[in-house]
């Protein structure tokens, strides 16, 4: 059956000593994560699925997983190979990789699902973890106390903090082995923070959450994004947090959402053995179909029919390869889509395809919790789908709304005029129009009205705003007069009157005239916008108030691009000192952008750096974990970020890659990507 023979796939590089253990992030999408786990074998990438292995029955086997499957990582029960004396003999003298014939990383599991399912198990806390160490396992686990749904508070309180008991001794006998911290808790949100809390204190590798299967089985996904949500935030964000049993493909876009790094299961080979094939919308029944319900590799030459001429094994074989696949592609199609910043969007897509997992979504997005909203990128790119709501549901929509709301403030006010009628680009059909009504006067509020809010005219190229694909309606029906009063007042626009026009109008011109009680001349020249929506952006992007930026707004000039838009900012000596962004609109800062803004009060927030990160940052390299020395909590993912040294100089400037948490919490991995440090600019290189 394997394409290639396993000495194709080179055996994995151990990582530095070091380095053993430590979770490095590469990219964030909101909570959800692109990360390595550095390991004695070899790198593991999440978000991945660590396939089960009974040792016993490989309906593939584990040397497949590494050449065909690029498999890096799987899942044992330590319990198991501890009961059979054939697997124990040869484990002990060999060792675990030795026995299942896999050079890549092995984790274990601890007889605990066992005990849930045949009752209790004859193996004690502390022989389960020597065992696990005698033969070598990479990332061991303890024997937690599984909590099913049906208990009753009283017994899963006991349970966690029983688990809990027994983690010290646990880590003390595994001398240096990486272990998993089981999160344990039933149905109860405050007993799941309680064990996330307690095991999360304790020197764990990585935290499963456990007593999830009876909750999955019985399509309890509402439950299951509760108790997500109930445990994440309460992890330290540096560990991998596991689904433990959680293999089924629909599950992974809502699960990796929310943070989870790890999956295990299977289900590839359970549902194969019972003719059910897993697909990213649900289960298919294998017994009748025709054709494959989606095409992979190792179905590609052969029909449904023929594999059901087939001997049972051989049968079994096929559908395992067909689940192991179809899962393996929908894993890589998360980790894409989190490098696009739209797992979200693929999160709320999947849950439309099962009636559990839409209530489950829905769930999700009416809780509005602070720690999903804090972390979305606003900067995005690209076209977004507007649907009815989700200004009220959809996270990165309620920050970018936050922070229209929050940060931005009108300085002109005495008139307001509203234009509704299409989607962006805006500036083409508008900006002569508005030149011209800054020619009539500078005091008059200029607002567009889309889907999701009304937002000031100088910030017409921001995503989401610029970007929401929304049917023609949601842009030429005139908005309703209760949102135009709720959005100013979210705007905190106290306007004594306002004109609402449409901007395909042929007597547009007549109207803004007529309202303004003058007719309109003389344009007024364009730099006039481009101050207006430097002022604003530097309130948005570097919570800078008007009044502090009005001095140094005023000197600027522009460099103006092809299509007439502000590609570079300057000082009145001729410095870069911002950079509208062309496709987000949103707006960056040179070195010596920053160190203007390091001057103004409130400054934007930073982090200080150690004497050893200080002159590669000054060059502009990125900050890297583990040479933060203190951190503005102020600092949010996403958001720009001030660097400085140990002496509280300023020296260069970035974008936040986590929250202010998280920057001294992780060991490894880029803190601050660098976008200009000081020693690039003339004048201010003196330090090496
Ligand atoms: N496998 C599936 N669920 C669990 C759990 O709660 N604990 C352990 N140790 N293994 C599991």
């Amino acid at each position: 059956m394997a394409a290639w023979n396993i000495q194709e796939r080179p055996a994995p590089e151990p990582c530095k000593e070091n380095d053993t253990g430590v979770f490095e992030i590469t990219c964030r999408d909101g909570r959800a994560r692109l990360g390595k786990i550095h390991t004695q074998h070899g790198i593991v990438n999440t978000p991945c699925l660590l396939p089960v292995i009974n040792p016993n029955i490989q309906t593939i086997s584990p040397q497949d997983m590494w050449s065909d499957y690029g498999i890096e990582a799987l899942i044992t029960n330590s319990y198991v190979i501890w009961k059979h004396e054939h697997l124990k003999t040869k484990a002990l003298a060999e060792g675990v990789h030795a026995l299942l014939n896999y050079p890549g990383v092995i984790m274990t599991d601890s007889g605990t699902f066992q005990s849930y399912m045949y009752g209790d198990v004859e193996v004690g806390v502390e022989e389960i973890i020597a065992f696990q160490r005698d033969i070598s396992v990479d990332i061991g686990t303890m024997l937690d106390v599984f909590t099913r749904p049906d208990m009753d508070e009283n017994e899963v309180e006991f349970a966690v903090e029983e688990t809990h008991n027994r983690a010290k001794i646990s880590i003390q006998t595994a001398k240096g082995m990486m272990l998993n911290g089981p999160i344990q808790g039933g149905i109860f949100p405050e007993l799941r923070r309680k064990s996330a809390r307690l095991m999360g204190e304790e020197t764990f590798t990585v935290h499963p959450i456990g007593g999830i299967v009876p909750i999955m089985e019985q399509h309890m996904y509402e439950k299951l994004a509760e108790i997500i949500l109930e445990t994440k935030p309460y992890l330290p964000a540096n560990r991998p947090t596991h689904l433990f049993g959680c293999g089924h493909p629909m599950l992974f876009p809502m699960a990796i959402a929310l943070g989870i790094d790890l999956f295990d299961s299977a289900a590839y080979a359970l549902f194969a053995r019972d003719d059910r094939l897993l697909c990213p919308w649900g289960t298919e029944k294998f017994d009748q179909i025709v054709e494959w319900p989606i095409t992979v590799p190792c179905v590609q030459s052969i029909t449904p029919k023929q594999v059901r001429e087939m001997s049972k094994e051989r049968k079994t074989e096929i559908l395992a390869r067909f689940n192991l696949e179809v899962t393996l592609a929908e894993l890589s199609r998360c980790r894409q889509a989190v490098r696009d910043g739209r797992i979200w969007d693929l999160a709320r897509m999947r849950s439309r395809q099962h009636p559990a997992l839409k209530k489950a979504w829905e769930f999700i997005e009416k809780q509005q919790k602070q720690w999903i909203i804090s972390s979305q990128n606003i900067s995005n790119q690209g076209g977004w789908m507007y649907e009815n709501g989700c200004e009220k549901s959809d996270p990165r929509i309620i920050k970018s709304l936050e922070n229209l709301h929050q940060n931005w403030r009108s300085t002109t006010h005495e008139k307001c005029i509203i234009f509704y009628g299409a989607p962006s680009p805006w500036r083409n059909k508008l900006n002569d129009i508005i030149l011209k009504i800054r020619g009539i006067n500078e005091n008059i509020l200029i607002l567009i009205s889309t889907p999701i809010g009304l937002i000031p005219y100088s910030i017409e190229d921001l995503h989401p705003f610029a970007h929401i694909e929304a049917e023609d309606e949601k842009w030429t029906n005139p908005p309703e007069m209760e949102f135009i009063d709720q959005q100013l007042i979210a705007l905190g626009i106290d306007s004594k009157s306002h004109l609402i026009v449409d901007m395909n109008h042929e007597h547009m011109y007549a109207k803004i005239c007529d309202y303004l009680g003058k007719e309109i001349q003389k344009s007024a020249h364009r730099d006039v916008l481009f101050r207006e929506q430097l002022t604003d952006k530097m309130q948005l992007f570097f919570g800078v108030e008007p009044e502090t930026s009005a001095d140094l707004i005023s000197e600027v000039s522009f460099i103006v691009g092809g299509t007439g838009r502000v590609r570079n900012v300057l000082d009145k000596e001729g410095n870069h000192l911002f950079s509208p962004s062309l496709t987000n609109g949103s707006l960056a800062a040179t070195a010596l952008g920053g160190l203007w803004l390091s001057k103004q009060k409130p400054r934007p927030p930073g982090v200080v750096v150690d004497e050893h990160a200080e002159p590669f940052v000054r060059k502009g390299r990125n900050v890297f974990h583990g040479f933060i020395l203190s951190v503005d909590k102020e600092v949010k993912q996403g958001d720009i970020c001030l660097i400085y040294n140990q002496s509280g100089e300023y020296i260069a400037i970035g974008k936040a890659e986590c929250e202010a948490t998280e920057m001294t919490l992780f060991k490894k991995g880029i803190a601050v990507r660098v976008r200009d440090g000081l020693k690039n600019v003339e004048g201010h290189d003196s330090k090496t």
